[in-house]
């Protein structure tokens, strides 16, 4: 009797982040729960996500529609100040003037009558990642173009084009940063009667320095793609879109993507340097929204890993969190694949670890290259997956085959962790998430020796007010 009343806090708990628009804060000082701020944590951690998801009569169709707000927290000498902003994108102001929704997105139609609704153009909401720039923030969202934001106070500057972006062309929310050349990839996906995948190389300012494109094979959807020593590797799910409802507004882009495991996986694999297609291959079907790092090995082979799907129903499940109930089964885990870059043909594919996990990230200072460790977020052992979000974090050592893990308890729920070094010696750090609890309805950053996330946090520090359950961040 005692289980069922748990889990029925359990399945519910989560759903109180999301359940009215998040509220926004000014730059604040953030008072300590527990422990103290390293003196060596240094910098910026910022984190994006989906922060309202209805305005007026109107409620979005999709976890993915929600306008972006950001949250910025900025550690310097053993204290930490953050702020919470929107991003001021056109269509939140418009919507906010108008106090309702009014345009579609990757989840929903735009609302109004069918004939209101032809030809109207989607909203950017700016709310998946960002990227840290020397002058500015960019808030990503993978169907445009990124906003620039004031990388303390988090003011919206506008549009960025980044030297180069054409009007219109979407950089994704995804990009990768050489640690060493401070070189940016990225890459967009525009539609017309075939799907082009546009590559972006940048120098350190962010500004665009080539760019180059690809056909894909049918009407799919990219989310990310894998640095890898000198290659830019992508792996196209076998989702078809049916352009035509999606044309009419009748259909959104979500509910016109259809999942074609005969199709296969397509295999582009690009030199980095002047993006020319090296090679090009099908593999057999899977789907996955992230990879967590990529490396060349000693036989010039490529080796990455990411979070493997058998199939899109992630993509319902994810859609109906935006309801506060989940009801869909859909469960990725950690794979490792090693590539022939010269063919695109597969060498291995192996399953490394069967919990349900999402959100693989390394060490900013290791992408691209061979890199010890991946974070995740995990599910705990004893979650119903397909009622759950994450409620731990945890660290694959691929030297020892090993996972060490934080698990939050029972209505917790802890984001993306991310890896920020130690100031003084780079070979140490800390592992920072932000975390909802559930009972008491706040929301706090956890901060972590990233040795001992199996032992109590180093630190714990209460935010001013909840901060949903978010997609990406990055540590600046
Ligand atoms: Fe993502």
């Amino acid at each position: 009797m005692t289980t069922t009343i748990d889990k029925q806090v359990q399945e519910t708990s989560w759903a109180k982040a999301i359940s009215k628009p998040a509220s926004e804060f000014p730059l604040t000082q953030l008072s300590i729960i527990s422990g103290q701020v390293p003196e060596n944590l240094k910098g910026s951690l910022y984190r994006n996500g989906p922060a309202r998801l209805e305005r007026g009569e109107f409620h979005v169709g999709h976890w993915f529609d929600g306008d972006g707000a950001i949250l910025a927290v900025h550690f310097a000498e053993g204290k930490a100040r953050a702020t919470y902003r929107y991003v001021q994108t056109e269509g939140y102001l418009e919507e906010e003037l108008a106090g309702k929704l009014i345009y579609g997105n990757y989840g929903m139609t735009a609302t109004g009558k069918w004939w209101q609704r032809f030809g109207k153009s989607s909203k950017n909401v700016a709310n998946t990642s960002v990227i840290a720039l020397p002058d500015k923030l960019l808030a990503l969202w993978e169907g445009g173009a990124p906003h620039a934001l004031d990388l303390e106070t988090l003011e919206t500057f506008g549009v960025e084009n980044l030297e180069g972006l054409e009007h219109r062309l979407p950089y994704s929310a995804h990009p990768k940063r050489d640690p060493q050349t401070g070189e940016i990839f990225n890459f967009g996906v525009s539609y017309g009667k075939n799907a082009t995948l546009h590559l972006y190389r940048s120098d350190r300012n962010g500004n665009l320095i080539k760019k180059n494109q690809a056909t894909l094979a049918g009407l799919s959807m990219i989310h990310d793609f894998v640095l890898a020593g000198d290659y830019l590797i992508f792996c196209v799910p076998p989702l078809r879109m049916n352009p035509f409802p999606l044309l009419l507004n009748l259909k959104s882009y979500s509910d016109s993507l259809a999942w074609k495991p005969e199709e296969g996986t397509e295999i582009f694999v690009f030199d980095r340097h002047n993006l020319e297609l090296v090679s090009r291959n099908v593999a057999e079907p899977w789907y996955q929204w992230h990879f967590g790092n990529g490396y060349s090995d000693r036989d010039r082979n490529v080796v990455f890993d990411l979070i493997r799907y058998p199939n899109f129903a992630t993509n319902q499940y994810l859609k109906e969190i935006a309801s506060g109930k989940t009801k869909t089964h859909a469960q990725g885990t950690l794979w490792q694949m090693r590539l022939n870059p010269q063919t695109g043909e597969f060498l291995q594919m192996s399953e490394l670890c069967d919990r349900g996990s999402e959100f693989p990230s390394v060490a900013p200072a290791q992408v691209g290259q061979n890199s010890r460790y991946t974070y995740l977020s995990i599910h705990r052992p004893d979650a119903v997956i397909n009622q759950e979000l994450f409620g731990a974090i945890a660290r694959y050592d691929y030297q020892t085959n090993t996972l060490t893990e934080a698990n939050f308890g029972a209505n917790r729920y802890p984001m993306e962790p991310l890896f920020a070094p130690d100031s003084v010696n780079s070979n140490s750090g800390y592992v920072i998430t932000v975390v909802f609890d559930g009972d008491r309805e706040c929301s706090e950053v956890w901060i972590f020796d990233s040795d001992r996330l199996n032992d109590e946090p180093v630190c714990r520090l209460a935010l001013a007010s909840v901060v949903p359950m978010g997609f990406h961040g990055t540590w600046r």
